[in-house]
């Protein structure tokens, strides 16, 4: 099977790769910046391990991701649908294209929020 095959047969059946980092508790956290590369318009496997490991019960989470072109498609529905009971604040969907200045203007605005 190529890799993009493995990786769509993955998303398809959501399966969940153990996690080398990230699993340390969450809990010291009030505000959670999720993010992923787009792969098929959707987050890739070990962000959904990410989502699926911790608990983001009453966090701010802000999802951003990068891609090759076409934005968010599914990512910021697929992260608010692991995280239901988290107030989610728009992010940033960055591509090759992006100025630094577009990230650090979101990064600025999410500052007040
Ligand atoms: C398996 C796979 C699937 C991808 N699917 C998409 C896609 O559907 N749409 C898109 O714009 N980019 C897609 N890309 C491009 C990646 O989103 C882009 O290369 C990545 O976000 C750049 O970050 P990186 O340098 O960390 O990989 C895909 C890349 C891979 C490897």
């Amino acid at each position: 099977m190529t890799a993009a095959k493995e990786v769509r047969n993955q998303i398809s059946r959501e399966f969940c790769p153990k996690l080398i980092y990230g699993n340390d508790s969450i809990s010291d956290y009030d505000t959670i910046f999720i993010g992923s590369p787009n792969w098929f318009k959707t987050i890739a496997p070990p962000v959904l391990s990410f989502l699926r490991r911790h608990d983001f019960t009453g966090k701010k989470v802000i999802p951003f991701c990068t891609h090759g072109g076409v934005g968010f498609c599914q990512i910021e529905n697929d992260i608010a649908k692991e995280c239901i009971k988290s107030i989610i604040i728009p992010g940033i969907a960055v591509n090759g294209a992006t100025m630094p200045e577009e990230v650090t203007n979101c990064l600025k605005s999410l500052v007040y929020k």
